[in-house]
């Protein structure tokens, strides 16, 4: 049997997706390099906006068509489902399934009868991987006394039993290591506190036991994953500060990554951890959302714009040549023209290396989606634009800096005549005229001299 994952959303949705793929191969699946060869697809899906959910209903002919050749395909959508969107994805799908829930998808697929959406934690199952096992039974216990009912608890069993899942890695070089999943923060435009429930912080020594373990096998860049990875707490000792020092003391040559953080929460102990692990990359993920305190707030942000600004600058003064990259939402409900100008501003003064921009959509279920979705989606576009442009400008003027430095690079590909790699503040490095190309391997940490700075990438030549 062939499956055939596609993924839609962030990082911890690819995480995730390479869980499916270890419970799947585990049950004597295959990976199948394209979709229309698979005997079983499964949609890993993101609600963020309301174009990806559309996207999937109006991809779902394609589907159809594979049935008439391969009549024993089976379809399964998981990952961040609406509840709202379950009953729609159970009539066109063959099996709705919580991604907590994943572990049990070869036993549901044998088994499958005319109930395609799960009762979701409805009965608690042995679990086949054997769940909490290496985790120390005073972190968990603490953990469940937090649950407030039986469903909770249920869903803090399923949630502990996915950590466990062995995952499949897409990359040789590259692991994500989710180290908690959920959101307690409840921005007034999100989904996300909805489609993945509340924050759920995985055990340390199971951490440690799978970098441990992916640094054994080779792998150089660990990029842990979390909804907001500063309220990282397992239990009442341990905070993200000392995970991070735990990591950094496993032994080896590697870097390590986070993401995300949220403004309200980031602390001087965090930055300063980063600054001090010579394994901690000078690169920091941190969402503006809006430069104008009005919209931050009814966006339930928590934060002003100068209290951002602030900790860019406490970044800045203890990561030295840290890249700062941002998501930004434009078109909010209410936002006007000279609102706009004040994220403008603050984007011109942060200079951010990234920024996602993302057009407003409003989500069914959350606090803002009961305002009026008062700027047209052209207005939106027009924004972006504005915004993008100052992005550009930014980049480009951080990029320049690195011109004639010699910064050290990750190779992450080698693909015809040229190599491919990332600097440890993640900027994507192309090396170009390689007659050293046969004794460079993927994976290989290199010197680089960087030549030519764009705005997405640098160019550069490997140092003798
Ligand atoms: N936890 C992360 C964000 C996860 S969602 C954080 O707070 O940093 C990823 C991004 O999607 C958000 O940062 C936001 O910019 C965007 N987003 C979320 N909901 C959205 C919506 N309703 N419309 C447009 N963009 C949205
Ligand atoms: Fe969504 Fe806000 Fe949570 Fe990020 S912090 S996942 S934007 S609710
Ligand atoms: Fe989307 Fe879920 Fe990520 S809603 S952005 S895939 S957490």
């Amino acid at each position: 049997m062939k499956y055939f994952i596609r993924t839609y959303g962030c990082q911890m949705n690819h995480s995730d997706s390479e869980r499916i793929a270890g419970v799947l191969e585990l049950a004597n699946y295959e990976k199948s390099s394209q979709e229309s060869d698979a005997d079983l697809i499964v949609i890993n899906m993101c609600s963020v906006r309301e174009s990806a959910v559309s996207r999937i209903s109006g991809n779902f002919h394609k589907y159809k068509k594979y049935i008439i050749t391969n009549p024993n395909l089976k379809t399964v959508i998981t990952g961040c489902v609406l509840d709202s969107d379950k009953e729609k994805f159970g009539e066109l799908f063959d099996l709705v399934i919580d991604i907590r829930e994943i572990e049990k998808l070869p036993e549901r697929l044998k088994s499958m009868s005319t109930n395609k959406i799960l009762p979701e934690f409805k009965t608690s199952q042995p679990s086949l991987s054997g769940g909490t096992k290496s985790s120390s039974s005073n972190q968990k216990s603490m953990i469940f006394r937090k649950a407030r009912n039986d469903k909770e608890k249920l869903e803090i069993e399923n949630t502990y039993d996915y950590f466990s899942i062995n995952p499949q890695h897409e990359s040789k070089i590259t692991a994500y290591v989710p180290i908690m999943t959920g959101c307690n923060n409840f921005c007034s435009y999100c989904v996300v506190p909805y489609t993945r429930g509340r924050e759920k912080s995985r055990m340390v020594d199971e951490i440690i036991d799978e970098i441990a373990k992916l640094i054994e096998n080779g792998y150089k860049e660990i990029i842990l994953l979390g909804q907001n990875v500063n309220s990282y707490q397992p239990d009442e000792n341990t905070n993200f500060p000392k995970l991070l020092r735990l990591i950094n003391d496993i032994p080896g040559h590697f870097w390590i990554r986070f993401l995300t953080s949220h403004p309200k929460d980031i602390s001087e102990e965090l930055i300063k951890t980063v600054a001090l692990c010579e394994k901690c990359t000078e690169y920091i993920h941190l969402a503006l959302q809006s430069g104008d305190d009005d919209i931050l707030k009814i966006m339930n942000r928590k934060y002003t714009a100068e209290h951002f600004l602030i900790l860019v600058q406490m970044i800045r003064k203890n990561i030295s040549n840290v890249a700062i990259t941002t998501d930004i939402i434009v078109g909010f409900p209410t936002e006007t023209i000279e609102q706009l100008q004040n994220t403008a501003e603050i984007m011109k003064k942060i200079k951010f290396d990234m920024a996602y921009i993302n057009k407003y959509s409003p989500r069914e279920g959350t606090v803002s989606a009961k305002m009026t979705d008062n700027v047209s989606w052209d207005e939106k576009k027009e924004r972006e634009v504005i915004l993008n442009k100052i992005l550009k400008e930014t980049a480009l003027e951080n990029n320049q800096k690195y011109v004639g430095k010699v910064v050290e690079v990750l190779v992450d590909k080698i693909d015809g005549d040229f190599i491919f790699g990332k600097t440890k503040s993640f900027k994507s490095v192309k090396i170009g005229i390689i007659n050293y190309k046969s004794r460079i391997k993927e994976g290989e940490f290199l010197k680089v001299k960087i030549t030519e700075a764009e705005f997405w990438n640098l160019e550069g030549e490997v140092v003798e």
